[in-house]
């Protein structure tokens, strides 16, 4: 059977290819630290499940409304209190996760060859979902020592011929957070050329320390016509397996009715998301958000022990974390970080995921860890991580 040439040009992610080592060694009963995918490993909040259990036994169980359920005025009201952006529950739509919304939205808006400007390094799926759309990523190299963040003349100098802007803030696979000062300095370089922003904030509701989250949409009421926001339940209500998430048109409808009804056909060719998972959204937005407070307190901690240690290891340094649960420590080693995390695997049974899945600057060699694990888990990882480090240094490697 000849497959078409968009599903040939998708690469597999660098993540699902390890989370099939990782099955492999541990049916092998080797001793595996999975710190390759960015599950939670905190259980749902018990009303959530609930919720979502109620919605089945009351027979929610048939097609929904095709862009989300009744709910979506949850969601609306959430983005008003907590975003300042104000958008009727027709301007959001519901997904099969904050993924599917992104897909959708650079089905609909991509011509063949368009350039999305994508700040690197990148979460895996945005280079894949362009491609599927006929669309091409123009890369912004960012590196360590300006924080792994893009600047306004970045996208001012390669602004020209580009269509979108992607901006993931906190980062998949940095942790970085910009400052609301940073994302403005942002826009006013946006509002002076034709970029639409793609502003991807699922991890919105997990910043650290003095990290202030701040939704790019809403820093400017010229920007509402010029923003797509996606976000979703995954991350902040730890619910990844519902696929719920969802993308907001915020703006005039009379400007933005054309790329609604767009979307909107999309969405009816798959006719609804999820039924009785789309009504945990309300519980979750409007209920007790006690859960978050201690996974922010756990993580943090998981965040300073990532840090710390990492930053200890001569030869390895890592830009502190200021959101998400990713850090992306570099490696100062001669060869292929490719190389590295293969032997790393081989000789600890730590798994991390190479910088080079993620789009790292060219010539500069990293690695993804995932700092979900307990503490403990994380000590005793990086300290193999060092033992491993000196003795990779030793060999000539
Ligand atoms: C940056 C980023 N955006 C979007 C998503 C998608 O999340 P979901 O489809 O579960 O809502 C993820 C998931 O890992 C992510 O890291």
């Amino acid at each position: 059977m000849e497959l078409s040439s968009r599903i040939k040009n998708v690469n597999p992610s660098a993540t699902i290819a390890l989370t099939s080592r990782v099955k492999q060694m541990t049916a092998e009963g080797i001793d595996v630290v999975d710190f390759g995918v960015g599950e939670p490993d905190f259980d749902t909040p018990q009303f959530i499940k609930d919720a979502a259990g109620a919605a089945l036994a009351g027979g929610d169980t048939k097609y929904a409304p095709r862009s989300g359920v009744k709910l979506k005025a949850a969601i609306a009201r959430k983005l008003k209190a907590e975003n300042g952006l104000e958008v009727s529950p027709e301007q959001v739509l519901v997904t099969f996760g904050g993924k599917h919304a992104l897909y959708n939205a650079f089905q609909v808006l991509l011509e063949p060859g368009e350039k999305v400007l994508t700040p690197t390094p990148y979460w895996v799926s945005y280079p894949e979902q362009v491609k599927l759309a006929g669309g091409q990523c123009l890369f912004l190299q960012t590196r360590p020592e300006n924080g792994f963040k893009i600047t306004p003349e970045d996208v001012l100098a390669n602004a020209a011929g580009a269509k979108v802007l992607l901006i993931n803030s906190p980062c998949n696979p940095t942790g970085v957070s910009y400052t609301p000062r940073e994302l403005r300095d942002i826009a006013d370089v946006v509002l002076q050329t034709e970029l639409i922003v793609f502003s991807d904030e699922i991890y919105e509701k997990l910043v650290y320390g003095d990290a202030e989250f701040a939704s790019f949409a809403a820093l400017d009421r010229r920007l509402l016509e010029r923003t797509l926001t996606f976000n979703g339940l995954s991350k902040a209500y730890l619910v990844p397996g519902f696929r719920i998430g969802w993308g907001v048109v915020s703006g005039r409808r009379a400007v933005m009715g054309e790329y609604l009804e767009a979307i909107n056909k999309l969405l009816r060719a798959r006719l609804c998301a999820n039924h009785p998972e789309q009504h945990a959204i309300k519980p979750a937005l409007q209920g007790d958000q006690g859960h978050l407070e201690q996974v922010k307190a756990k993580l943090s901690r998981r965040r300073d022990i990532t840090t710390e240690m990492l930053n200890a290891i001569p030869g390895i340094s890592c830009v502190p974390p200021k959101g998400a649960f990713y850090a992306f420590p570099r490696l100062n080693i001669e060869g292929s970080d490719d190389h590295f995390v293969r032997q790393l695997i081989k000789e600890t049974g730590v798994v991390v995921v190479p910088g080079s899945g993620f789009g790292q600057e060219p010539g500069s060699k990293h690695f993804r860890v995932v700092f979900l694990p307990p503490e403990e888990v994380l000590k005793a990882a990086y300290a193999k991580i060092a033992s491993f480090y000196e003795k990779y240094m030793d060999a000539g490697s």
